[in-house]
């Protein structure tokens, strides 16, 4: 009754923010003669469910507690974790001490010593436990602010979006704190960002949905977003996007940080298209943006293209064989598919000779020509969208409207291909933009005009993980 009263009173006042809405005429009300408000209403569709939004406020504000609560956690992690390695250092220097002069020390030292590596141990395991839990208690936090960023998005596009703007600051601000704490508790759970001491990729996350893209636009289907994978000094922060309505890629924007890139306010707008003699449009999606340069595919030529966002001039090279015959599943155009990883440059295509099997290609980045081919087994157009991982292929399909697999990896060390099954869960069915950044070891999906990432775990090398 609270809101209704408010609501009346803002709508006496004429409050501008009402303007155009229809009055609340079909309700339950008396307005007394001296205009004061007695009404007890219910509000008609058109106005603005401030029910809606308070849920929404005190939503945010119990996620806010529940976030501190794991942040405060992960710094507890945090010096433990310090503290542990500190333990193994001495430990080990000891035993080393130890083995160097063994009949220096009594049998009832050395058994101290086996007790010591035993306690150890066992803290190590109560620590990976509690990890694990505060890696749950992430995730269901990552899915509430998701439910809340729908709701937000839906409200904005229904009504004066004023209206939802201090929710909306609220609600950056808890995605920036859930980011840093995502991002302080992964270095925690995998600390080996940029290495490829593992044996790929053993699960996804459940898809953590940012925003509903840059032009606000449902319609905007076709695109990409992500990181840079290999920035330049200064632009580690910086995210990229570009979407369109169909298939025709003729700018891309980027933002200085994730803040700015939910607030829409990019810091540039590149243009592909200046004139005819400066025509660097391209086709598709699948681009991706490494050393602050977009990797593409050229519109006219069918070419690879190159677009340098510092010098914004674009070059581009035939590669040799490639048709354009062969896109994958979801979406026209996307004959050359670009990828970046710990290992380098990547272009995913097909060939008339291939019969329509998928082809990688290793790209030499400095001279931007094609240093190395392989040939994988699969038809790309029964392909969702492929993707590089140290040097690992990573190809999708469909299972149904919710679920995505990866069916199919290639191994560019061995020069060899296997079927697997590594099931993923989708925001929408169907997208057209899939990578991975080896900067933060996170996939980066545009789905169905949504910003979507995944949290990637990879099978650990040894068995017993210790550390
Ligand atoms: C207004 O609400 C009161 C109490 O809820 C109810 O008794 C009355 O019938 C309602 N009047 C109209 C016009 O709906
Ligand atoms: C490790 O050894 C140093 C030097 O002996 C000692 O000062 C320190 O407290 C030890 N650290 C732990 C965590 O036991
Ligand atoms: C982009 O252009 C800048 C300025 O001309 C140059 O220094 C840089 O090497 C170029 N980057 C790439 C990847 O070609
Ligand atoms: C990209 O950046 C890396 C490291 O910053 C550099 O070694 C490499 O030469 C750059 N590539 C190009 C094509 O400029």
């Amino acid at each position: 009754m609270i809101t209704a009263a408010l609501l009346c009173f803002l709508f006496l006042g004429s409050s501008s923010a009402f303007e155009g809405l229809e009055p609340w005429s079909v309700g339950n009300e008396t307005v007394g003669p001296s205009k004061e408000c007695t009404c007890e209403a219910f509000l008609p569709d058109s106005i603005f469910p401030m029910g809606e939004l308070e849920l929404l406020e005190n939503t945010i504000v119990q996620i806010n507690h529940k976030l501190e609560l794991e942040i405060s956690k992960i710094t507890m992690f945090e010096s433990k974790l310090v503290i542990y390695t500190e333990k193994i250092m001495n430990l080990t220097a000891l035993i080393t001490v130890i083995e160097n002069d063994p009949d220096s020390y009594t049998q009832g030292q050395i058994e101290d010593v086996k007790i010591l590596i035993k306690q150890l141990e066992a803290l190590i395991m109560e620590l990976q436990a509690s990890i694990m839990i505060s890696t749950e208690v992430l995730i269901s936090i990552r899915k509430e602010v998701t439910t809340i960023i729908v709701v937000l998005t839906r409200l904005e596009a229904t009504y004066d979006k004023n209206l939802v703007l201090i929710t909306r600051r609220e609600y950056i601000k808890l995605q920036q704190k859930l980011e840093e704490c995502e991002r302080r508790h992964n270095e925690i759970f995998n600390p080996n960002i940029g290495s490829c001491n593992h044996d790929g990729i053993s699960r996804l996350s459940k898809p953590m949905i940012s925003q509903l893209n840059g032009h606000l636009n449902s319609a905007h289907r076709y695109g990409g977003w992500g990181k840079d994978s290999n920035p330049l000094p200064g632009y580690e922060n910086m995210y990229w996007y570009a979407g369109f309505p169909d298939t025709l890629v003729n700018q891309i924007s980027v933002y200085a940080d994730y803040y700015n890139l939910i607030m829409r306010q990019p810091m540039r707008t590149h243009q592909l298209y200046i004139n005819s003699a400066t025509d660097w449009r391209g086709i598709g999606n699948n681009y991706i943006l490494r050393n602050n340069t977009l990797y593409y595919q050229f519109r006219s030529p069918f070419s690879m293209g190159k677009y340098n966002l510092t010098s914004e001039t674009g070059v581009y090279r035939v590669v040799p064989k490639a048709s354009d015959k062969f896109s994958y599943h979801y979406s026209g155009g996307q004959n050359l598919d670009f990828a970046a990883d710990e290992n380098g440059l990547w272009v995913m295509y097909a060939t008339d000779e291939s019969k329509g099997k998928l082809v990688l290609g290793k790209i030499d980045e400095a001279a931007f020509a094609m240093k190395e081919v392989y040939e994988t087994s699969i038809f790309k157009p029964s392909v969702g969208n492929a993707f590089m991982v140290c040097g690992v292929l990573y190809a999708t399909r469909s299972v149904d409207v919710k679920t995505e697999e990866i069916f199919y990896t290639y191994n560019t060390h061995t020069r060899r291909g296997s079927y697997v099954s590594i099931k993923f869960e989708k925001f929408q069915e169907t997208y057209v933009y899939l990578d991975y950044n080896p900067t933060d070891q996170k996939l980066y999906m545009y789905n169905n005009g949504y910003y979507v990432s995944y949290h990637v775990w990879f099978q650990s090398k040894n068995t017993q993980l210790l550390i």
